[in-house]
């Protein structure tokens, strides 16, 4: 099944780097409330392919919610087909397909003391909640930014005036490769223990990411205030038929097969199994899931509206919190062993492991 997608228009790109594009998207008012976002959160675009038709990849929002604006930040992967694909040939007034935003990479408290650690393009996340925190919430902010040299650095003078801003709330350190080399775990742990307290969020190469978060839990700092995003590519395609996405589209490219949902799993318990779930303030409850698709599939035939995006367990926009029985899970990119440890699994690869269950989207 396919997520609903939207074609948007393309109103700016914006050369941030020589490897990195902002692109901002025009989301007319009919669309707000589904395109409505949480900084932290990302998009889902469909990049159009002559080889597969399209390529679905998830790109955080780098603009923060209160600006009104849907804006991307795009960094080039080395030997990489989407994002190189982006900052060749997407332009004003180009049309895109695109999911609505999704992702629980977002703080809960804005008014939260915030520890920020952002690698290359892995400030995009980060930049947004930011922004939102220093222009809404009432907590300092100190940004950790990691780059290969100077001229890579993103958004490099909107921090400065955000820093000029906000100079008694907001503190950026900026480690250039070139001149220190890479930040190592005892580097990263003695500067996160002058900030005792802050809510963490990280994101960046898996190398800086495993450094950070490493740095962060042997400082104790508990699970309730560490926070990673991981940028991964999607290999499956959630918008659907793929020639309708690119008949929409105004960069058409000629469409082979789309990806075919995968066979039906083995069940991990062979049903019936009765499960509550707590959703948006409702509960729901069923006694017949028969461990015979995934999670988040059941709930969709029951007529709930289940968070989601990739359906591969790449993106965790589906995640959800076993408070009671277990599931077991087919595919998981996203979440570590801490995320596993509190009861955090991804609805779109969940079987039943337990006759009974209760779960809850609410973290
Ligand atoms: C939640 C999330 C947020 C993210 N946010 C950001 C962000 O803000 N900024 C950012 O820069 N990145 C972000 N990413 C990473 C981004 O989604 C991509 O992984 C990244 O841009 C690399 O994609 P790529 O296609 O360029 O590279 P690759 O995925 O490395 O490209 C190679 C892949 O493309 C396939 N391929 C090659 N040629 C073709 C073709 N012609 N047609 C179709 N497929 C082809 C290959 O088979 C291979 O699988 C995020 C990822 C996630 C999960
Ligand atoms: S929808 Fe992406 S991990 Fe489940």
């Amino acid at each position: 099944m396919a997520t609903e997608s939207y074609v948007l228009k393309v109103t700016e790109v914006i050369e941030e780097t020589a490897d990195a594009r902002s692109v901002v998207f025009e989301v007319p008012s009919e669309l707000q409330a589904t395109f409505a976002y949480t900084p932290g959160q990302f998009l889902t675009v469909a990049v159009p392919s002559d080889r597969t038709g399209l390529a679905a990849r998830c790109y955080s929002l780098s603009s923060s919610p209160h600006s009104g604006r849907h804006q991307i930040t795009v960094k080039r992967t080395a030997d990489g087909y989407a994002s190189n694909w982006i900052c060749d040939n997407l332009k004003a007034g180009d049309t895109l397909r695109v999911l609505p935003p999704s992702g629980i990479f977002t703080p809960k408290d804005i008014d939260a003391d915030l520890l920020l650690f952002g690698g290359g393009s892995g400030i995009t996340p980060v930049i947004s909640i930011a922004r939102t925190a220093l222009e809404k919430g009432t907590g300092k902010v100190v940004l950790f930014y990691a780059n290969r040299d100077e001229n890579s650095v993103i958004f490099a003078a909107e921090l400065a005036e955000l820093g000029t801003e906000y100079a008694d709330r907001f503190t950026v350190v900026h480690w250039l490769e070139s001149v220190q080399g890479l930040p190592s775990q005892a580097q990263l742990s003695n500067f996160a223990t002058y900030f005792d307290g802050y809510t963490s969020f990280v994101c960046g190469p898996a190398p800086f990411m495993k450094a950070v978060t490493t740095a962060l839990k042997d400082l104790g700092i508990p699970r309730e205030r560490r926070h990673q995003e991981k940028f991964v590519s999607l290999g499956g395609n959630p918008f659907g038929d793929v020639e309708e996405v690119l008949a929409a589209q105004q960069t058409l490219a000629e469409a082979d097969d789309a990806d075919e949902p995968g066979d039906a799993p083995e069940p991990a318990f062979a049903g019936p199994v009765a499960i509550e779930v707590e959703l948006d303030g409702q509960q729901y409850t069923f006694d017949d899931w028969q461990g015979d698709k995934v999670l988040l599939e059941f709930l969709e035939e029951k007529g709930v509206d289940a968070p989601f995006s990739c359906r591969e367990g790449n993106c965790s926009a589906c995640a959800c919190v076993v408070l009671e029985g277990d599931l077991s899970m087919k595919h998981n990119e996203v979440l570590d062993a801490d995320d596993l440890g509190d009861g955090i699994r991804l609805t779109c690869q969940a079987l039943p492991l337990s006759e009974k269950l209760r779960i809850s989207y609410n973290g």
